[in-house]
């Protein structure tokens, strides 16, 4: 594809005449648009391209170690891995309202980043996975960099933050930056993913916060997506994932009596994430998920599957 090869070509040749031999930062959140971005930076000024990737704690699981390995060893890019999910889980304890959530992940990944951005000696940029929609939308839906990005449409940048941005995605559509992201050699299935939004499992764990819980949801979302790959359903929906509610039922395993947590699948179906319809799912395919959610992750003994429709339901549970 000529067109493709000429964006990345006339792109990579502009990214290294503004960079010259400055250093850029880069915030790594594992999702399509700040990886294509990083890969495509990389492309140009190799080595000089420093990300940072802040576990969060609220991830999906081994999501750290899947960076570590696409990004890192596949195409040798400068990683610092920073976790921080003590932090988050700390400044979560005991708050159940989700928009006071929301705030307490949004300014402790910025104190994050700020942070460790700071550690990095003489970084002049700071790269961004902005796309066309986030240019015009203004407000992006999409995963931490559009924390960083609403903070600084804000507030402006940070004092000390006086870096320039770098924002080589900001006239494509997303369907673009797939197929920039596949030329330049990521695998399919990484461009492929679904949306997942900045504040993570922190949103989809109904109610308080903890390490426990996360490890649950962990375990039962890494299980629904396994199969919705397996079955060759994933990319037939828009987004999928787990929510862990803060209700205990009644079971039985074997002769023992359970009294453990509920798990939500959630699929939908959407163009825009503004309207959104449940994924018609094959009930042989949900009875899989559900039996292997509930005899392999210990807590949840009881599935439930949403069929709420946006509006008046929203796509996420908090
Ligand atoms: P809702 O739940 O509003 O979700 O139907 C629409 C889309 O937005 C994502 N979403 C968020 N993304 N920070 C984000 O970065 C957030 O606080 C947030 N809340 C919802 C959601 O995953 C879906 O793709």
């Amino acid at each position: 594809n000529w067109k493709l090869t000429n964006y990345i070509e006339k792109t990579v040749a502009e990214i290294k005449e503004r960079v010259g031999d400055n250093k850029v930062i880069l915030g790594l959140s594992g999702g399509v648009d700040s990886s294509v971005a990083a890969v495509l930076i990389h492309k140009a000024i190799g080595d000089q391209l420093q990300c940072i990737f802040v576990d969060t704690g609220l991830l999906r699981k081994n999501e750290d170690v899947k960076v570590m390995e696409n990004y890192g060893e596949h195409f040798n890019m400068n990683i610092k891995l920073v976790d921080a999910s003590e932090r988050f889980l700390s400044k979560l304890a005991g708050v159940d309202d989700p928009e006071q959530k929301r705030k307490i992940i949004g300014n402790e990944f910025i104190h994050v980043f700020d942070e460790e951005s700071h550690k990095i000696e003489g970084a002049k940029f700071l790269a961004q996975g902005t796309i066309y929609p986030d240019v015009i939308e203004s407000q992006s839906v999409n995963g931490p960099s559009a924390v960083i990005k609403s903070h600084h449409n804000v507030g402006g940048l940070p004092e000390e933050m006086e870096f320039e941005l770098l924002e080589p995605l900001r006239e494509l559509f997303k369907d673009e930056v797939r197929k920039v992201g596949e030329e330049l050699g990521i695998p399919h299935h990484l461009v492929h993913r679904h949306p997942f939004p900045g504040p993570g499992l922190g949103i989809r764990i109904l109610g308080a916060v903890d390490a426990e819980k996360v490890k649950i949801l962990q375990e039962a979302d890494d299980i629904f997506i396994e199969e919705l790959y397996k079955n060759d359903l994933y990319e037939k929906v828009s987004q999928a994932f787990v929510v862990l509610l803060p209700v205990k039922s009644v079971g039985v395993m074997g002769d023992e009596r359970t009294y453990e947590y509920t798990a939500v699948v959630r699929s939908a179906n959407t163009i825009d994430f503004m309207t959104a319809t449940w994924s018609r799912l094959p009930y042989e395919f949900l009875d899989t998920v559900s039996s292997r959610i509930i005899n392999e992750v210990r807590g949840i003994n009881r599935v439930a599957y949403d069929i709420s429709s946006k509006p008046p339901a929203t796509i996420e549970w908090e």
